[in-house]
């Protein structure tokens, strides 16, 4: 199994721990001498299980941070393994030739987490940032420019935050004074709203997770990569996709099972003609067992979804019926 990257210097932010390493695998084999796009590489610990098992990786991330873990696998796995920066919405631009399995791994990683300076956690201190390529528009941005119904609107959709309104009310109340530039800034406002109780989730997770899918696009990304990687394999390629909420797992729960969810079809209607499936051996829902979860708490709610491409043609990236939150009022 995948031997953990240790941090080069201590301070440094511990590296990601793989999640459902081994149910991966599994639902990419066979490994040995199959060429995978790992979509979202991260510190690497999917490519190096992968190129370990005899695979070809050609991996993916946005994130300029994670290029020193890339160069120790090209050193390691020469001829085996390339890095290309960019993001996975393009990776059947990015991959070139016949691939065999893709794999994502949906989300943020630890070190994004835990660096202070990235700005995605509301326990440390730092620029209210959240952006994984460093580019684009901030998560401080957002917070200081959208007014009261946007910002509700967003944080009630990708964070599915119940108190979205009077969170809003707060920020725009405390940016009045000056602009909410930290994490910290804005844990305090969101707090401040809302109140905290012990052993409670912290009052400002779901409003955090929510910017940070704004700032990054995250919806729109999966979808995108989703049909990518449709259009990317043939048939009998495998696509294996981890998520750690149940927005994200409704995604690609809809995408492998297009049907499922779908209008009831009355006896009494014409029948509909149902399209060829795209996947097939579409499996049961994996979750992490209870030595994972011991070992690597952050695993927690993560899940993964797999199945094999079928022989029919890709479709046309559609968004229709697979639940994708929209922030209402926005373009
Ligand atoms: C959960 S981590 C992956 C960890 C990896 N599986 C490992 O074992 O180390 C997610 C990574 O995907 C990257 N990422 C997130 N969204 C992306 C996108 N749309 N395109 C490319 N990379 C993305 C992040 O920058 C982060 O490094």
């Amino acid at each position: 199994m995948g031997e953990r990257i240790q941090p080069e210097t201590s301070g440094e932010a511990a590296p990601h721990i793989p999640v459902l390493l081994d149910e991966v695998l599994a639902a990419l084999a066979p490994l040995s001498g199959s060429r995978v796009v790992d979509g979202t590489f991260g510190a690497g610990g999917y490519s190096r299980a992968l190129l370990e098992a005899g695979a070809e990786v050609i991996a993916i991330d946005r994130d300029p941070g994670v290029r020193s873990f890339a160069e120790r696998l090209s050193a390691e796995f020469p001829g085996r393994f390339t890095f290309v920066a960019g993001t996975f919405s393009e990776l059947d631009t990015l991959a070139t030739g016949p691939v065999d399995g893709v794999v994502l791994d949906i989300g943020v990683s630890s070190m994004q987490l835990d660096e202070a300076g990235r700005g995605f956690s509301f326990m440390r201190e730092g620029p209210l940032d959240m952006r994984m390529s460093g580019e684009g528009t901030s998560a401080a941005d957002l917070v200081n420019s959208l007014d009261a119904e946007e910002l509700a609107n967003l944080l009630y959709a990708f964070g599915e935050e119940r108190k979205s309104r009077r969170i809003a009310q707060f920020i725009v109340a405390a940016r009045a004074d000056a602009p909410i530039e930290t994490t910290l800034e804005l844990a305090r406002v969101i707090e401040k709203a809302v109140g905290r109780k012990p052993g409670e989730m912290h009052p400002a997770t779901r409003a955090f997770q929510a910017l940070r899918i704004a700032v990054n696009g995250e919806f729109d990304q999966l979808v995108e990569g989703l049909f990518a990687a449709e259009r990317l394999l043939g048939e009998g390629g495998r696509l294996a996709v981890v998520t750690f909420h149940s927005l994200e797992d409704r995604i690609v729960k809809r995408f492998f099972n297009p049907e499922k969810g779908g209008p009831a079809q009355s006896r009494h209607l014409p029948q509909v003609v149902r399209e060829e499936p795209r996947w097939l051996d579409v499996a049961k829902a994996a979750k992490p067992g209870p030595a994972e979860l011991q070992r690597n708490p952050r695993a927690r709610s993560s899940t993964l979804r797999g199945a094999k491409r079928s022989a029919a043609p890709a479709r046309p990236v559609s968004y229709e019926g697979l639940g994708v939150p929209r922030v209402r009022g926005a373009a």
